[in-house]
């Protein structure tokens, strides 16, 4: 799959290429990923690709034209028989989750537009745009974070990039549930009446029941912190009757 992404800030990106697993599926060109400095497409005689905004106010607009532009020369380059998605990040935009990700790994890739300032002239929005994405309810000043959000959750989604394929399904938001908590050595952090210990049962070296007290862990923590991903898999249907007495006693617990 290919990325391609407009942006003013291309430097911010090359960091995250080489390092930490996720540079297994950049490198290897399972997700390739080619940087467009929008600049490059900006009104002569100084490459501007900003204005002031109609109407008055503050912050600069990004241009339409050099946009547009811009958005040729990459579906040139690309030359897709079937043109992917273009997608503008936006505090507005609809939440990015585990399953949008999930969308974007299993397909060719999109173009990915980081917009600064104000945001983008509505009229390219309009005319190009097909997919407007927030990664929350807070403002960024740019979308080359949401970007790499993006490419890092895609990337490492891919075959073979981290060690254990297990790992991404264990993790929170795959099967729609919070992770449940991890422990590693020492069994003993600390010492005396303050030290903290491993749960024992995932010292006893019985499979099932580690894997019960994991989905308990996770059940209780979907309830306490997200009772509305706990309640949307209760209604689907995706959980076993264990599941749902493991929930009812958090639930009750937490009265
Ligand atoms: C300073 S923000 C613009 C905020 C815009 N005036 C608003 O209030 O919605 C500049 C750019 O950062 C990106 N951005 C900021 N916060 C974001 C978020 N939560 N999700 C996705 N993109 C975001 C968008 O590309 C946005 O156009």
């Amino acid at each position: 799959m290919r990325f391609d992404v407009i942006t003013l800030f291309p430097e911010l990106f090359a960091p995250h290429f080489v390092h930490g697993v996720t540079r297994r599926a950049f490198e290897s060109g399972q997700v390739e990923v080619k940087l467009w400095q929008l600049r490059d497409f900006g009104d002569p005689p100084h490459a501007r690709v900003d204005d002031r905004p109609y109407g008055g106010g503050p912050g600069m607009v990004l241009l339409a034209e050099p946009l547009l532009r811009a958005l040729a020369a990459v579906r040139a380059d690309r030359g897709d028989a079937e043109p992917v998605l273009l997608v503008n990040f936006s505090p507005a935009g609809r939440p990015l989750g585990q399953a949008g990700v999930g969308e974007f790994a299993a397909g060719p890739g999109a173009i990915l537009l980081c917009a600064r300032y104000e945001g983008v002239d509505q009229r390219f929005i309009d005319a190009e745009v097909d997919l407007e994405l927030s990664v929350g309810d807070y403002v960024l000043s740019g979308g080359e974070i949401p970007a790499l959000a993006l490419l890092d959750a895609v990337a490492r989604l891919q075959p073979g990039v981290l060690g254990d394929a297990r790992s991404h399904e264990q993790d929170s938001f795959s099967a729609g549930l919070l992770d449940c908590p991890h422990y590693s050595r020492p069994e003993l952090l600390g010492e005396g009446s303050a030290a903290a210990a491993v749960p024992p049962v995932l010292l006893s070296g019985n499979h099932a029941a580690i894997e019960r007290w994991r989905r308990d862990r996770a059940l209780a923590l979907t309830a306490e912190r997200r009772p509305d991903l706990a309640a949307r898999a209760e209604a689907e249907g995706r959980l076993s009757a264990a599941d749902r007495e493991a929930l009812a006693r958090a639930r009750t617990a937490k009265l």
